[in-house]
């Protein structure tokens, strides 16, 4: 378990890690702490070989995260909010231009920049008693971590700007229906489904996962972009032991061992 002031990270032998966001008195609301400490627990997800995939949470039972601590957002001006957002940007960005794929496992509220963290994971396996929302323009301001332009990406502009402009939230089964949440569970069975989704992603081919992730990014940028990395990305694969072994695995009718090589 690594030490952190505000965050768990507790790492186990199936290569699943759990990045747990512990101010459970604040509901997990985001500080300057817990951003600066995110930012280090990533940069030793990267460089931890044994990590192979993350499961973000939430302290306690009521909240995933419950978004930007707004005690800290009061004291903003233009060019320290400029700057306040662009850094939360790019934390997030890490979290979703990662090779390993990350899971967020929203137990609760998930509001505002807890949203956005969500969103900036791969997947999301939500409580019954989740709440998604991004609620700032009820405190004058928007989303600035991303999340004008996740939510967007995730359930269109229609729904994106519905939730956005009343700043109202939803429940889970609403979050499934428009595609925000891939899963709902209850919330004693939550963290067993997501290991079990982790583990699915885990039992394929690491470089193909890594690919497909980093492939579905470069189409954000442009179809043009996209399809020209999924080329890439395809080609690269051709020449790994892994395709060889999966393709070959196939063919002889057995599981393949993938190695990441
Ligand atoms: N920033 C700072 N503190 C927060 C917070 C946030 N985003 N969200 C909750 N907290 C704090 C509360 O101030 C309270 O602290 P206190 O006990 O020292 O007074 C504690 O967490 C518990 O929250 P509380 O509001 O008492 O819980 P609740 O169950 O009555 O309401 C929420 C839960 C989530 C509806 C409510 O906390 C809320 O609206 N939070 C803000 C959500 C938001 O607007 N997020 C977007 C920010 S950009």
């Amino acid at each position: 378990m690594a030490v952190f002031e505000t965050l768990l990270l507790e790492t186990a032998a199936d290569g699943i890690a759990v990045l747990t966001v512990n101010r459970p008195d604040k509901l997990n609301a985001l500080n300057a702490t817990v951003m600066r400490e995110l930012h280090a627990a990533v940069d030793r997800i990267e460089a931890d070989d044994t990590v192979r995939g993350v499961i973000v949470t939430g302290a306690g039972a009521k909240a995933f995260v419950a978004g930007a601590d707004i005690a800290a957002l009061a004291a903003l001006d233009s060019e320290s909010g400029t700057e306040f957002s662009r850094r939360g940007q790019a934390i997030f960005s890490r979290i979703e231009s990662s090779s390993k794929p990350f899971l967020a496992l929203v137990n609760g509220f998930a509001l505002g920049g807890g949203c956005e963290l969500a969103m900036a994971c791969h997947l999301r396996v939500a409580t019954t008693n989740a709440v998604f929302g991004l609620p700032e323009t009820s405190l004058g301001t928007i989303p600035g971590f991303g999340g004008t332009q996740r939510l967007t990406q995730l359930v269109g502009k229609g729904r994106a700007l519905e939730l956005m402009l009343t700043g109202k939230p939803i429940k889970a089964d609403q979050a499934m229906a428009w595609g925000l949440a891939n899963r709902v569970d209850e919330p004693d069975a939550a963290m067993a489904t997501a290991r079990d989704l982790m583990g699915t992603i885990l039992g394929r081919g690491p470089l193909a996962v890594a690919s497909a992730i980093q492939a579905v990014l470069a189409g954000q940028e442009g179809a043009e972009t996209g399809y020209q990395a999924e080329a890439e990305q395809f080609g690269d694969l051709c020449d790994t032991d892994d395709f060889k072994e999966g393709t070959q695995a196939f063919l002889n009718k057995r599981p393949p061992t993938f190695t990441g090589h």
